[in-house]
């Protein structure tokens, strides 16, 4: 018993390391996987991402340079000035000239240093590089899910949740919000960017941003400024395949799905209320033209449900027919009506049909 009660003791006394020691492993990544992990800032997928990366690179190697400087200084100054028998209190000063121009102009320069590239590359990264035009994406956010609006040139469809991207390609996205503010975040691509709210009076207030991706691959993409109740569920995939095969997916976006005109679909589309919210079009919609949810045209064809909440199966379509507050509360979808068994079944066919 005594020997329990020690080893109980031993164990509080260890508390406060072991706290520490698990949120550090909490920060391990598991190695094969470090590299391709989706929110890693550092397994760098385009340009921009690695010119971020190597910013600050830069800024933590000064910074480092820094603490150990600092650490150096001030441990040497520990032992030196110990107690000691023999001088119990160090010689006393008060003011050193020297030293004060030192501390003054050493952390100017290496902010200078640090400062200068980074100014230059804020204006140099603003635009994408010259050369080939980038491919112009308008991006708006909606709580609690992304909208893609294609330029004119590639047909001039919109999409949801997933951004089709071609390899190699820079992509310059305009951002705006239709209601609160959000921030556009491919971790492996670039860095956040604020979404806001821009009256239409004054478009040219709309924030932009542009990344290009090396290889062909799944993104993964995130709302990052707390937007609401769902915000962690405002997700999004960039999806960068290779020119011929984006060209491909392009061209089926501004073609209506051969199911769209399914009898049975589209009454259960209507009679459910899916009409009041969602549209089912590969037309360009004006741009004062608000989406209240996602156009439904080829959701079918989707990673994801729910703004990348659910993975697009028959399984989870209908989980999230039956009860979208169930999957996402505080979701804008609200049924006028629970659905049927049957028509939650008719609806699934269709929607997932819509490829
Ligand atoms: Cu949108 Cu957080």
């Amino acid at each position: 018993m005594r020997s329990m009660i020690e080893r109980l003791a031993r164990v509080r006394r260890a508390w406060p390391l072991l706290l520490p020691a698990l949120m550090l492993l909490a920060g391990c990544n598991e190695l094969p996987g470090a590299r391709t992990d989706p929110a890693n800032t550092f397994a760098y997928g385009g340009t921009m991402a690695r010119e971020l990366g190597d910013l600050y690179m830069m800024t933590f190697w000064w910074a480092t340079a820094v603490f150990v400087v600092t650490m150096v200084a001030f441990f040497l100054a520990l032992w030196r000035f110990r107690e000691r028998p023999d001088n119990p209190i160090p010689r006393q000063v008060h003011g050193n000239t020297t030293f004060e121009v030192l501390w003054t102009i050493a952390p100017t320069l290496v902010l200078v240093i640090v400062g200068i590239p980074t100014i230059q590359k804020l204006f140099e990264l603003d635009e994408p590089p010259p050369g080939r035009p980038p491919l112009e994406v308008e991006v708006i956010g909606h709580q609690w899910w992304w909208e893609f609006r294609y330029p004119a040139e590639l047909g001039g469809f919109v999409t949801a949740s997933d951004l089709h991207v071609p390899v190699g390609r820079p992509v310059r996205l305009t951002l705006s919000s239709e209601d609160v503010i959000h921030s556009f975040w491919p971790p492996r691509l670039a860095g956040k960017h604020d979404v806001f709210p821009v009256p239409q009076t004054t478009p040219w207030r709309k924030n932009h941003m542009w990344f290009d991706v090396a290889e062909p691959g799944i993104y993964y993409g995130q709302c990052a400024e707390f937007c609401g109740i769902e915000h962690a569920q405002m997700r999004f995939f960039v999806v960068a395949q290779p020119e011929a095969e984006f060209l491909a997916w392009a061209q089926r976006q501004r073609q209506p799905s051969p199911n769209a005109t399914d009898q049975a679909g589209q009454a259960a589309f209507l009679s459910g209320g899916c009409v009041a919210c969602h549209v089912v079009t590969t037309s360009t919609p004006d741009p004062s033209q608000k989406l209240i949810g996602p156009n439904l045209a080829h959701v079918g064809s989707r990673l994801s449900l729910a703004g990348g909440t659910l993975e697009n199966n028959d399984e989870n379509l209908a989980r999230w027919l039956r009860d979208p507050q169930e999957v996402k509360p505080g979701v804008k979808m609200v049924l006028p009506r629970p659905l049927s068994e049957e028509e939650i079944q008719t609806l699934v066919r269709y929607l997932r049909s819509l490829q």
